[in-house]
């Protein structure tokens, strides 16, 4: 393993260390929760497609730049922009990076508290507690949003206030796979259930018609979502790299371990759906817009369990919410990391003090959308699907028209002594300054005058 110097602010432990939490980031309930929910809501297929191709086009490009912009700075999204340009605008910029953080954790641990209350479901059903059973699995009840939402964030701010931490690491290197191997017998034993075979066809089979602006919007806000872009999660991450560090090789393990594992989450939760629906489930209007709304696949995967039955349904079940709450859990820790490296960086307050403060102020937030679910739907459009790639869009252009690319290639030298004659170079710089800033901005502009006109 090498060894990595220690600088003052902390750092990861081993080389893989940073990519595992990286990659413990990127991989959460949006692989799991929203990709699949956000498909089925945007004709399968074409969307895995469209999804696909903004991951590589846009996503590992902005990946690139904000780890590379972290690991110059060693700071927090507007600490680094303030230390590389004079220009003010940036810092609002930064402001909006440390926003988006706040308001989509506040969410975030909502569904995440399911992923508890639904293990006890588990449980329950299990034990013949139907009455518990029910109470335990319903989304709209409020007091117990708010109770599990509470322990979630308990958690976050207790691994957050002691600063970077072996846990993640330990957490992703050793659950991590096991979500993976539980998941892949899952989708074989679902593609024998009845049903199933459509929901596999819808998810592999796509309808080019299917195309719409509103989709590659829902399809670009779902790239930026799950690899944790866009608001400087990884700038943040970043500065806590070690100079000898790969970072295009680094951020290409994580893009593909990120789409893997939303890959096969797609190929379970398809099939299952389809096969609740061919159980008598409601899934889908007349319309074809989705019913269940945000608590999908609460509301499917649990069939899935319950028809396996007995002590193995149980097992999986309650296995698959466990490893699920925790692989939410090294996600939420970078969102609560941002807002809170910059209270520590700009405002000199002590970490302990800022993981609490920023911790209760979220989780007051959390706690009026825990009363009223349906605000999820609307804060993830703003901050999500609008608010990320609009921070990616700045980071580009910060990146290639105020840091300038030249810059960002000595600093991506550093671990990638070859660059200068690799093709790496040449094409990620012409995505960063072209590509990437004109790609999100046309389809931002275009679904948003859509919506206005
Ligand atoms: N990527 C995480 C997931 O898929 C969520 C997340 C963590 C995130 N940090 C982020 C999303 C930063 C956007 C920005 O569950």
């Amino acid at each position: 393993m090498a060894t990595i110097e220690h600088t003052p602010r902390g750092n990861w432990n081993t080389k893989l260390g940073f990519i595992l939490a990286a990659a413990g980031s990127a991989v959460g309930l949006g692989n799991i929760w929203r990709f699949p929910t956000v498909m089925a809501d945007n004709g399968g297929a074409a969307f895995l497609f469209i999804y696909a191709l903004l991951v590589l086009i846009i996503g590992y490009p902005v990946m690139v730049a904000e780890m590379s912009i972290g690991r110059r700075t060693e700071k927090n999204p507007v600490g680094a922009f303030k230390a590389l340009t004079k220009n003010k605008l940036f810092i609002v910029a930064g402001f909006w990076c440390v926003l988006c953080g706040i308001v989509i954790l506040s969410y975030y641990v909502i569904i995440a508290g399911w992923t508890i209350s639904y293990f006890f479901e588990q449980i329950f059903h299990y034990a013949g507690w139907q009455e518990w059973a029910g109470w335990v699995a319903d989304t709209d009840n409020g007091w117990l949003n708010a109770g599990v939402a509470i322990l979630f964030m308990g958690r976050t701010i207790s691994v957050i206030l002691g600063g970077v931490s072996d846990g993640i690491e330990r957490a992703v290197k050793l659950l991590m796979p096991l979500l993976v191997v539980i998941i892949v017998v899952l989708i074989v034993y679902v593609l024998f259930q009845p049903g199933a075979g459509v929901g596999l066809k819808e998810y592999l089979v796509p309808d080019f018609s299917a195309i719409t602006p509103d989709l590659l919007l829902a399809a670009m806000g779902q790239a930026f979502f799950s690899l944790s872009l866009g608001m400087g999660a990884l700038i943040t991450y970043g500065s806590y790299l070690s100079k000898r560090e790969n970072i295009p090789e680094a951020a290409g393990y994580v893009t593909g371990f990120d789409v893997g594992i939303a890959f096969l989450a797609g190929l379970l939760v398809m099939p299952t759906i389809y096969m609740a629906q061919a159980q008598g489930l409601v899934i889908f209007d007349e319309d074809g817009n989705l019913v269940a709304g945000a608590a999908l696949i609460f509301q499917v995967l649990p069939e899935l369990f319950h028809e396996m039955g007995g002590l193995i349904g149980l097992f999986f079940g309650a296995t698959f919410f466990f490893l699920l709450s925790i692989a939410a859990l090294t996600s939420s820790i970078s969102l609560l990391e941002v807002p809170t490296s910059y209270a520590i960086d700009e405002h000199g307050i002590r970490r302990k003090s800022a993981a609490l403060i920023i911790g209760g102020i979220i989780t007051l937030i959390s706690l009026v959308i825990a009363f009223d679910t349906s605000l999820i739907d609307t804060l993830d459009f703003i901050f999500s699907d609008v608010g990320l790639p609009l921070g990616g869009f700045v980071i580009c252009i910060f990146l290639a028209y105020f840091w300038k690319t030249e810059n960002a290639r000595l600093e991506l030298r550093e671990g990638f002594a070859d660059i200068d004659s690799h093709w790496f170079w040449p094409v990620w710089k012409i995505f960063i300054q072209y590509i990437c800033p004109i790609l999100i901005g046309l389809i931002l502009v275009t679904t948003i005058w859509g919506i206005f006109r």
